[in-house]
């Protein structure tokens, strides 16, 4: 079970973004797959807006792992510059991920065998210059329902 949404643009990017930050509760991870220039930093600003972050969300591939204080906080993670499973694991990885706060985090390609449970998946696939096809899914019952709802409710 899977949830596909089409954005024609990044305001429908945002659209989609801000409506599952309304969705979300502590303790939510969120997994992005989709090559470079997919939209992940870009959905995940308009998600930090929807959770009313007030702090400027920058891509975090430099410094690995932004955190953003709101009404949840938010964990922002980029494993591109990571290699070994035991490199994602020493910046933390697994102190996020079990956290009170929303962790999303680019290129969980990196994350290979050792992927997660009862998270949110979000691939990204470039279909055009400002096309993109989102597919959202979960290996739980209650998020797959909560993805379709969100994607209904701006279709
Ligand atoms: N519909 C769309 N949704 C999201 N981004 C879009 C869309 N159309 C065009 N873009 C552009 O695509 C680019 C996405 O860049 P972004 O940094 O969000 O990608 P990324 O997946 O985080 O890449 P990286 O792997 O390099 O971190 C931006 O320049 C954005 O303006
Ligand atoms: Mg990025």
């Amino acid at each position: 079970m899977s949830a596909e949404y089409i954005s024609h643009s990044i305001e429908e990017t945002g659209a989609l973004a801000k409506k599952l930050a309304r969705r979300l509760s502590p303790g939510d991870v969120i997994l992005f797959y989709g090559g470079l220039g997919a939209g992940k930093t870009t959905f995940t600003k308009k998600l930090a807006e929807g959770l009313n972050i007030k702090d400027h969300v920058h891509s975090p591939t430099f410094t690995l792992v932004h955190e953003y204080k709101g009404d949840i906080n938010l964990y922002h993670i980029d494993l591109y510059r990571l290699e070994r499973y035991e490199e994602i694991m020493n910046i933390g990885f697994e102190d996020y991920v079990y956290s009170d706060g929303i962790t999303v985090v680019e290129w969980s390609e990196k994350l290979g065998e050792h992927y997660l449970k009862g998270v949110i998946n979000i691939k990204i696939e470039t279909i055009g210059e400002n096309e993109r096809k989102f597919t959202l899914w979960s290996d739980i019952k209650s998020y797959n329902e909560m993805l379709e709802d969100v994607v209904k409710c701006i279709s």
